[in-house]
């Protein structure tokens, strides 16, 4: 297989960094990776991943997604600006009632995590109609699928990216054009850390009481457990992603976590959209102790099938 030129954004941290980690460290070097991330004085943790492949299977790059002149300046820093596979992965999350957010923050998270893939795709896009070859991937999410609770900017996002995608992706059949939306549930990275901090710092005096007591002593309440017990690696997303960008015939949908699995499939079992709304409600708001022994007893399973992973490698000596 020729080497392939990728593209990746948002590279800083978290899943960008693990998907371009594991593409230059490929044994084949089947990826010539373009690293980008919008702050080069965050590349440390990148070159440390990858270790003997910078300059050589990977390369660092500086692209902001919500500004057109840096995505131009950086395809344009392509040897031809040919970029076989994109993958659009830079976002920001956004949590909270809404009464307590700025229009600015949600616009933020609009214009980085939509308008960002949109930019991405109006400079890159002709190139690949021109050659009618391209596989273009979207790190969008479980929410993009399904709403949740006090995530209603974030989720809004990630439904405009899928419904854009779903709509290009017909066009892009035409020029022999691969659309893949990955679609991760909760994955432990900076994304997890900063969205909670945020929360905890949240200014909740717009909101009523009982919206606030539920932000506070459901939402934040549960959000540390929900991420350890269902919560992936940015390796693992990294490692279906790049599964993903060699099958023959990718996918247009692709979800990581077959833990999360249950939950989408909901949407799709009633057309009147009632299923998953009642079905969190009551999980959240009825049968929380339920659900939280659920979460737990999750978190023991995957801790014993991990002890007993960690028990097959061989003892240092
Ligand atoms: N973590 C989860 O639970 C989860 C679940 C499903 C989907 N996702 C999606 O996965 C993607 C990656 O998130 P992550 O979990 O890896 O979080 P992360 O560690 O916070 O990484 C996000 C990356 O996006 C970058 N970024 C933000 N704004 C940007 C901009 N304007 N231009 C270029 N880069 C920008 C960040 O750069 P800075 O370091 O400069 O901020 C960082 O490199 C996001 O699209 C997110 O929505 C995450």
């Amino acid at each position: 297989m020729a080497q392939k030129t990728v593209l990746i954004t948002g590279c800083s941290s978290g899943i960008g960094l693990a998907i371009a980690a594991k593409l230059a460290r490929d044994e084949q070097k089947r990826f010539k990776v373009y690293a980008t991330m919008r702050n080069l004085a965050k590349q440390d943790d990148l070159i440390a991943a990858t270790e003997g492949y910078l300059g050589k299977t990977m390369e660092i790059k500086e692209m902001d997604v919500c500004c057109e002149d840096s995505i131009r300046n950086c395809v344009s820093s392509i040897p031809d600006r040919h970029i076989d596979i994109l993958v659009s992965n830079a976002g920001v999350g956004l949590i909270g009632p809404i009464e307590c957010q700025t229009i600015e923050e949600m616009k933020t998270v609009m214009d980085t995590n939509f308008f960002g893939l949109v930019r991405l795709l109006k400079e890159t896009l002709p190139d690949m109609k021109r050659r009618k070859s391209g596989h273009i991937v979207i790190i969008s999410s479980v929410m993009g699928i399904q709403g949740i609770l006090f995530n209603d900017v974030y989720a809004a996002s990630k439904f405009a990216v899928e419904g854009f995608c779903e709509s290009l992706a017909i066009q892009a059949l035409k020029f022999k054009l691969h659309l893949s939306l990955i679609e991760p549930g909760p994955v432990v990275t900076e994304f997890e850390r900063k969205v909670f901090e945020d929360g905890m710092k949240m200014d909740l005096s717009a909101a009523d009481k009982e919206t606030a007591d539920m932000f506070t002593n459901i939402y934040l309440k549960n959000y540390k457990s929900i991420f350890q017990s269902l919560g992936q690696t940015a390796e693992d997303v990294a490692e279906h992603t790049m599964k993903i960008m060699l099958s023959e015939n990718p996918p247009f949908r692709h979800q990581t976590n077959t833990l999360y699995t249950p939950m989408t499939t909901l949407k799709y079992a009633d057309p009147n959209g009632d299923l998953p709304i009642d079905t969190f409600y009551k999980m959240v708001f009825q049968h929380d102790k339920i659900f939280n022994a659920s979460l737990n007893f999750i978190k023991l399973l995957r801790w014993r099938s991990k002890k007993s992973f960690d028990l097959g490698k061989p003892q240092p000596q």
